[in-house]
Order: structure tokens, then C-alpha cells, then sequence
């Protein structure tokens, strides 16, 4: 039985007091670790914070980082930074991050190799354009991802990562792929997972999907086969929707 996974993706939302205020909000009224891992993942100024005040069932992710120790790369976060202030997840190959900041499958493969050198958790995020579900070539774009992105990782690392199917074009416009479009391509990257580590390992990991996920259409989705959890951006910031959606979390 693999445990589901909520993780808020904070975004560039929130101020050190808002974000304080909703961990307050929410620290007693968590479930338990033992049902479902309630995750948040802020921006990086405020991670040393939140890692202070996490509760019992609260886990704190960033949102990036560089592959290299350290260096002259200005604005950059690093790993063993975020491991040295307690931050245990951190969200990598953001379809944001790949279309804005120009991240390319070596350079996110280079921060998974990374993030497990310093312990760190990875969400490793993927998915298509609508212009390539439209052209019916999603599982093929997503298993080429898939492939270059965890090449060299052992199987091991692969179990324990997260990955998060977010189709693009359902990103913060409201539209959800359904639950049967969403179970059937994240099936699809269970295979490629499978050919590539074996079945045991297809079947531990955990494989969330992202994309207007809600309080009221989180139930459908986690009441599929293959859907573990959920990767929420808009719906998880308000601390009485965000606890809605780890709760559905324990009922899957
Ligand atoms: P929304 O839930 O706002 O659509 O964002 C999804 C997302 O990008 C999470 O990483």
C-alpha cells in the first residue's frame, strides 16, 4: 500500500506572517503521518522559519535548487543548504521552472542526483502541453521525461521519490484532466518506471497529479488505481481548504 502524499505548492505566494499564521492554523488539526504525509513547499527565504514551526504531521519542501554544492550563481538556493536548515522535500523540474527559467531534463536529472546526495526528497514534476495531448502524444512526451530525467538513479532513489503528473494546461486555469485522464497517464508512467526499475519498484512509488486540484474534485481523483496524492497550487493556500485536501489524503 503506498501512503498518500498532499503537497501544497506555494508558488510566489505568501509573506513570512501568512505563512506563519497558516501553519498555526493548521499545526493541531493535521492527520496523523501514519495515514498521509501533508506537505508545503514555500519560498525559500521563510523555508528555516516554517521548518521551526512544523508540527508532528507537517513536512516543509522548497521549490528548487542548483545542482552544484556551491558556486557564483547568484539567486541560487543549494542542497546543503536546504538539508543544514532541516527542509526535507523539495519540488524539482516544475513545469514552470522548465517554460520560465529554461530547466532542461540534464539539468533537473543533475538536481535529483543532487537532492539525494543531501538527503533531500524530490517532487519531481512532469507533463505535457495541451499542444501534445492534443496531438495524442502524451505518454510517449512523458516517458521520454521520465527516462531523462532519473537516468543513473538507483532504484532505491527511485521508490522514494515523488512524482507529480501535472499536465500543463490544467495548471491555475480551472481545468482538471478528468480522473480516468489523469489515472491513465500516470498507469502509463507507472510502466515506464516499471521497464525501467522492475515492478516492485513501479509499484512503491508514489505518483501524485497536479492541476486545479481541489477540495471538491480531490476525492475523484484519489478514488482511481493509481493516483497517490496530489500537487496543489491556488486551493492550498487557504489553511481550511489545504486541511480539506490532506483529509481526503487519509480517506483514499
Ligand atoms: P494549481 O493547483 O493552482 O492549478 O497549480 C498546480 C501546480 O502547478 C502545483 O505544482
Amino acid at each position: 500500500m503506498r501512503k498518500p502524499i498532499i503537497a501544497g505548492n506555494w508558488k510566489m505566494f505568501k509573506t513570512r506572517d501568512e505563512a506563519l499564521q497558516f501553519v498555526y492554523n493548521i499545526n493541531m488539526k493535521l492527520p496523523s503521518t501514519e495515514f498521509v504525509d501533508s506537505v508545503v513547499c514555500a519560498q525559500s527565504p521563510i523555508l528555516r522559519d516554517l521548518v521551526k514551526r512544523q508540527g508532528d504531521n507537517l513536512r516543509i519542501g522548497a521549490q528548487n535548487m542548483h545542482y552544484l554544492d556551491s558556486g557564483a550563481y547568484t539567486g541560487e538556493v543549494s542542497a546543503p543548504l536546504l538539508e543544514n536548515i532541516g527542509v526535507e522535500y523539495v519540488i524539482i523540474g516544475h513545469s514552470e521552472r522548465r517554460a520560465y527559467f529554461n530547466e532542461t531534463d540534464g539539468a533537473i536529472n543533475k538536481k535529483l542526483h543532487q537532492a539525494f546526495r543531501y538527503g533531500l526528497k524530490p517532487i519531481l514534476c512532469v507533463g505535457e502541453s495541451l499542444e501534445v495531448r492534443e496531438a495524442n502524444d502524451t505518454n510517449e512526451f512523458v516517458r521520454n521525461q521520465v527516462e531523462l530525467d532519473l537516468k543513473g538513479l538507483g532504484t532505491e532513489q527511485v521508490k522514494s521519490l515523488v512524482l507529480a503528473y501535472e499536465p500543463i494546461w490544467a495548471i491555475g486555469t480551472g481545468k482538471t484532466a478528468t480522473s480516468e485522464m489523469a489515472n491513465e497517464t500516470i498507469k502509463a508512467i507507472r510502466g515506464v518506471v516499471k521497464d525501467l526499475y522492475g515492478k516492485e519498484t513501479a509499484e512503491a512509488i508514489r505518483i501524485q497529479y497536479g492541476g486545479s486540484v481541489k477540495p471538491g474534485n480531490i476525492k475523484e481523483l484519489l478514488a482511481t488505481s493509481d493516483i497517490d496524492g496530489a500537487l496543489v497550487g491556488g486551493a492550498s493556500l487557504d489553511p481550511e481548504s489545504f486541511l480539506a485536501l490532506v483529509n481526503a489524503g487519509v480517506k483514499k
